[in-house]
C-alpha cells in the first residue's frame, strides 16, 4: 500500500515535471532509478551517454565497469583483461601484507611486470553487480503497523531469507537486501563475485600516502592515491578462487581514460559503493554526537594512536607491522575530530531542528498524522536522553575501539572455539587435526603483532575505562585487577603478557601443542576480553527496548518527512550499494577571504617537500622528472601536471577508489577523500562547502608510465578520443 501510495505520488511528480529539489550535486543516488529521477539533470549538466548506456541489466552498461572491492571500497574495470583502478589506500592492506623489510613494497611500491608476478590477496574479492529490484512490497507483505519491532524484524527477516534465495542460482550469485529510508523501503541486489584479485602495481607511499595524516581530509592535496589490481576467473571466464590455471578476467565493460584535463565547471559523475551516511539523523542525535560518541572515539582512538606511532617511529619491523592498521584508525580518528568541528561550525544542530519543527507543525496540522507520527520526535529524544543516562554510546565506542585497536582484546574472540574442541574430549593427531584452523589464526595474528606495543595498550585502555566508565558498569575484571594488582592496571597488563597462553606467539604454540581447557579459561587474557564482552551484552540487553523504539521511530520521522514534502525526492542514505551522484569540477571559499582553487600541481609537492617529514618525502625519481618536465602526454594544455581536483559530488567513505568520469563516460580521475571544512558531511550535506578529492587520471597515468616504466599497462589500458 505504501508502495503504490509513494508511486503515485513519484508518477504525479513526473507528469507536472517535477525534479528533484536538491541541488543537484546532493545525493547518492540509485542506478535503477537515474533514468526517471536524475537523467534530464545529468544531460543538462553535460552528460552525453544514454540512460541505457549507463545502466542497463540486459546489455553492458556502464555499471559493469564499476565494483565493490572487499566490500570497503571501490574499483573500475579499466582494460579488457579485467585490469582494476583503486586507492592505494584501499590497497594499503594488501600491499602491507605482502610487505617486510626485505620487501618493502610500502616505502618503494611495487610492480608486476609480467602477470607472473602479480600477487594474490588472500580474502579480498570484487563483486559485479548483475542487478537490482525493488521488493518493498514483498519484504513488508506480512508487517502490520501493530507488530513490535522485533516482530516486525522476524517477518521482514524471513521475507528477506526467501527473496535471496530465489535469485542465487543456486549459489552462482551473492544476493543482499538492503533496507533504504531507514527500513521504509527494501532493495534486492545480486552479484556475482570474483574471490581471485591480484596486486599489479602500487606507488611508493611517497606518492601514494604523500601528505600521510598531516594532508588526510584536507585540500589542497598532492597525492597519487592510486594502486592498480587485477581479477581473476577461471579458465571459463567465471568466478574461481586462486589457481595458476586462472585467466584475466573478461569483462563486460571498461573504461577509458581521458586525457582532456578538467576545468571548473565540467559536468563530473562519480559511481561506486559509500558505506554509510546518516542524513536523517536528528538534533538529538547531533547532540549524542558532539557530547558522547565523537568524544569517545577520539580519545580511546587518540590513546591508542600515539602509542602505536612512537613504537613504529623507533623500529622499521614494527612500523611495517602496524602501517595499515594504524592507517585505518588514524582516518577514522581525524574523521570524527572534524565531524565535530563541522557541526558545530556549521550549526548542524539548529537546521536539524529547524526541518524537525517544520515536520512538527505538518504532524499537528491533520489528526491522522498525529496518530501516526505524533510520537517519533519525543520518542527519539527520550532515547537519547536514557542512553546519555547510562554513558551507553561512551561504552559503546570505548569497546568498539578498544577491539579494533587492540589485537590483543581481539584475539580470545577469535579463538575462544578451542575450548568446545577440547571439551569435545578428541586426542593427540585427532585434537591437533581439529586445531589446525587455530594454528592459521595464530600466524595471522602475530605476523603484524608486536607484544611490547599490544601490552601499553591493553593498559591505556584499561585505564580510559577506569577513568570515564561509572564504577558500577566497569567490566568484571576490573575486581581482579584491584584485589590482585592492587588496582594496578600496568601490573596487571605485565602479568597478561607474561602469562597469557594468547599473548604471544611462543605462548601460543607452546599452548596449542599441549591444549588444557582449564588453561585456557584461567588466562588472563581470555578473562579480560571475556569479561569486557560480557559486560558489554549484559549492558546491550538491557538497553535493548530503547534500540527498537529508536528505529522505529527514526522509521517514522523519515516516512513522515518525505510525505510532507512530496515535491522533494529524497535520496537513501548510504549503504554499501551502488550509487551515482553528478555535479561538476569546482573550487570553494573555505573561510572568509580564503579561496581554494580546484586544481594542484605538481610544483606543489616540491613546495611541500621536507625530508626530515616522512610524510613529505618527495622521491628522487619524481624530482628529476619535475625538473625536466618530462610528463609525456600526461601533461596539462599549459605542459604542466595537474595532481590532484576537486569535484562537488556527494561521496562518502567506501566510495574511495571510485572513478569520476565526465559526460562521455571516460575516466578523468579517482575519488580519494573528502574536505575539512565539510567533515559533518555525512550527517549534513553542505553543497557551499562539500567537495570530492579526486586524483587526476593523468598523475595516475604519468606514475605508472614515467615513474615506473610499467609499459606492459600503458599498453593495456585505451585512450578516449580526445574532445578539446
Ligand atoms: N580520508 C580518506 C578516506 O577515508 C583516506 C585517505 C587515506 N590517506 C591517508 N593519508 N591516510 O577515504
Amino acid at each position: 500500500m505504501k508502495k503504490i501510495l509513494f508511486t503515485l505520488i513519484l508518477m504525479a511528480g513526473f507528469v507536472t515535471g517535477l525534479k528533484a529539489e536538491n541541488p543537484p550535486d546532493e545525493g547518492m543516488w540509485l542506478p535503477m532509478f537515474v533514468e526517471r529521477l536524475n537523467y534530464v539533470d545529468m544531460q543538462k549538466m553535460g552528460l552525453k551517454l544514454t540512460p541505457q548506456e549507463i545502466y542497463d541489466i540486459n546489455h553492458s552498461s556502464l555499471k559493469d565497469a564499476i565494483v565493490n572491492l572487499g566490500g570497503f571500497c571501490t574499483a573500475e574495470v579499466v582494460s579488457n583483461q579485467g585490469l582494476l583502478f583503486t586507492n592505494h589506500h584501499c590497497g594499503y592492506d594488501a600491499i602491507q601484507k605482502h610487505s617486510s623489510i626485505d620487501h618493502d613494497y610500502l616505502t618503494d611500491g611495487f610492480w608486476a611486470r609480467s602477470l607472473e608476478e602479480e600477487l594474490p590477496n588472500e580474502g579480498l574479492t570484487v563483486s559485479f553487480l548483475v542487478k537490482m529490484d525493488d521488493v518493498t512490497g514483498r519484504v513488508l507483505e506480512k508487517v502490520k503497523p501493530e507488530m513490535s519491532e522485533s516482530e516486525r524484524s522476524a517477518a521482514v527477516g524471513k521475507a528477506i531469507e526467501t527473496l535471496k534465495e530465489e535469485e542465487s542460482a543456486e549459489g552462482k550469485y551473492e544476493v543482499s537486501v538492503k533496507g533504504f529510508y531507514n527500513g521504509n523501503e527494501y532493495y534486492r541486489f545480486v552479484y556475482e563475485v570474483y574471490e581471485d584479485v591480484r596486486l599489479v602495481g602500487a606507488p611508493p607511499s611517497a606518492i601514494g600516502k604523500f601528505g600521510g595524516d598531516t594532508d588526510n581530509w584536507m585540500w589542497p592535496r598532492h597525492t597519487g592515491d592510486f594502486c592498480v589490481m587485477r581479477v581473476y576467473s577461471g579458465p571459463d571466464g567465471k568466478p574461481a578462487p586462486y589457481s595458476k590455471e586462472n585467466i584475466p578476467l573478461r569483462p563486460k565493460h571498461y573504461l577509458k581514460i581521458s586525457v582532456d584535463g578538467v576545468e571548473r565547471g565540467d559536468y563530473a559523475m562519480i559511481w561506486g559503493y559509500p558505506g554509510s551516511t546518516d542524513r536523517y539523523r536528528t538534533s538529538h542525535g547531533i547532540q549524542a554526537t558532539l557530547s558522547e560518541i565523537d568524544p569517545a572515539i577520539v580519545k580511546v582512538g587518540g590513546k591508542i594512536l600515539e602509542i602505536m606511532k612512537s613504537d613504529m617511529d623507533k623500529s622499521d619491523e614494527v612500523r611495517i607491522k602496524y602501517a595499515s592498521n594504524y592507517a585505518g584508525l588514524a582516518n577514522f580518528w581525524k574523521n570524527k575530530i572534524g565531524e565535530s568541528r563541522g557541526l558545530k561550525r556549521l550549526d548542524v544542530y539548529d537546521k536539524k531542528k529547524a526541518i524537525e519543527d517544520k515536520f512538527s507543525a505538518w504532524v499537528n496540522a491533520e489528526e491522522s498524522r498525529k496518530a501516526t507520527y505524533g510520537t517519533a520526535l519525543q520518542d527519539i529524544s527520550d532515547v537519547y536522553a536514557a542512553y546519555a543516562d547510562v554513558k551507553y554510546n561512551t561504552k559503546l565506542w570505548y569497546l568498539q575501539i578498544s577491539f579494533f585497536g587492540s589485537q590483543m582484546m581481539q584475539f580470545p574472540m577469535q579463538t575462544q572455539g578451542i575450548i568446545n574442541i577440547l571439551k569435545s574430549g578428541q586426542k593427540g593427531d585427532e585434537l591437533q587435526a581439529s586445531l589446525a584452523p587455530f594454528y592459521e589464526m595464530g600466524d595471522g595474528q602475530f605476523k603484524n603483532y608486536n607484544p611490547a606495543t599490544e601490552e601499553k595498550i591493553v593498559a591505556a585502555i584499561l585505564e580510559l575505562y577506569r577513568q570515564d566508565v561509572p564504577k558500577d558498569a566497569l567490566p568484571d575484571i576490573f575486581n581482579l585487577i584491584d584485589k590482585k594488582f592492587k588496582g594496578d592496571v600496568h601490573l596487571f597488563a605485565k602479568k597478561l603478557f607474561e602469562t597469557s597462553v594468547l599473548a604471544t606467539e611462543e605462548n601460543y604454540k607452546a599452548f596449542l601443542a599441549k591444549p588444557s581447557i582449564k588453561a585456557f579459561e584461567n588466562d588472563l587474557g581470555y578473562k579480560m576480553t571475556n569479561s569486557f564482552y560480557n559486560s558489554f551484552m549484559t549492558q546491550n540487553m538491557a538497553v535493548a527496548p530503547l534500540g527498537e523504539k529508536l528505529k522505529k521511530a527514526q522509521r517514522l520521522f523519515v516516512d513522515g518527512l518525505r510525505k510532507s514534502n512530496p515535491d522533494k525526492v529524497y535520496y537513501p542514505d548510504a549503504n554499501s550499494t551502488m550509487r551515482v551522484t553528478f555535479g561538476q569540477v569546482l573550487d570553494y571559499f573555505p573561510a572568509d577571504a580564503i579561496h581554494y582553487d580546484f586544481r594542484t600541481y605538481m610544483e606543489g609537492i616540491i613546495e611541500k617537500e621536507d625530508p626530515t617529514n616522512d610524510e613529505f618525502i618527495v622521491p628522487a625519481k619524481l624530482k628529476e622528472l619535475y625538473a625536466k618536465k618530462d610528463y609525456g602526454r600526461w601533461a596539462d594544455k599549459d605542459g604542466r601536471l595537474v595532481v590532484c581536483f576537486l569535484s562537488n559530488n556527494d561521496i562518502t567513505g567506501g566510495n574511495s577508489g571510485s572513478p569520476i568520469l565526465n559526460g562521455n563516460g571516460d575516466l578523468i580521475g579517482l575519488a580519494f577523500d573528502g574536505n575539512w571544512e565539510a567533515m559533518s558531511g555525512d550527517i549534513a550535506f553542505e553543497p557551499e562547502l562539500q567537495r570530492t578529492i579526486n586524483v587526476d587520471i593523468r598523475y595516475v597515468m604519468f606514475i605508472i608510465d614515467k615513474f615506473a616504466n610499467a609499459q606492459n599497462l600503458i599498453d593495456e589500458i585505451k585512450i578516449a578520443q580526445k574532445t578539446r
